[in-house]
């Protein structure tokens, strides 16, 4: 079984939450994001300028369908993590692959996806 981020009962519908990155000792996290039945989830790191996506620990602009880069207001999908405008449009959010097994969401077995 591969590394678990959290439960699926952590995030609501349309919510974001930050999980530390198992692969990753230095302290890098990922964003997951719920929009409806799904979750998606990325690496925190926006491709402009390389910063965490949030504002506070924990804490992203994520409303309207859109996750919101707390650094330069750039606006990403959560279905793709494309962005959509701002300082990278046309960049992506690097998607980390995961799967869900009753309320575990854990990374998949090859996350680097
Ligand atoms: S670092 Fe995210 S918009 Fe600049």
């Amino acid at each position: 079984m591969s590394e678990r981020l959290c439960a699926l009962s952590d995030l609501a519908e349309g919510s974001a939450i930050e999980c530390a990155d198992p692969r990753e000792p230095e302290g890098a996290t990922l964003v997951l994001l719920r929009s409806g039945d799904q979750v998606h989830a990325y690496l925190n790191v926006c491709p402009h300028a390389g910063r965490p996506l949030n504002w506070a620990p924990g804490r992203f602009l994520y409303a309207h369908g859109q996750l919101v880069c707390a650094a330069h207001g750039a606006a990403f999908r959560p279905e793709d993590g494309y962005c959509i405008g701002g300082p990278c449009r046309g960049e992506s959010l690097r998607r980390v692959a995961i799967a869900i097994e009753g309320d575990a969401v854990h990374l998949a077995e090859s996350a680097d996806s």
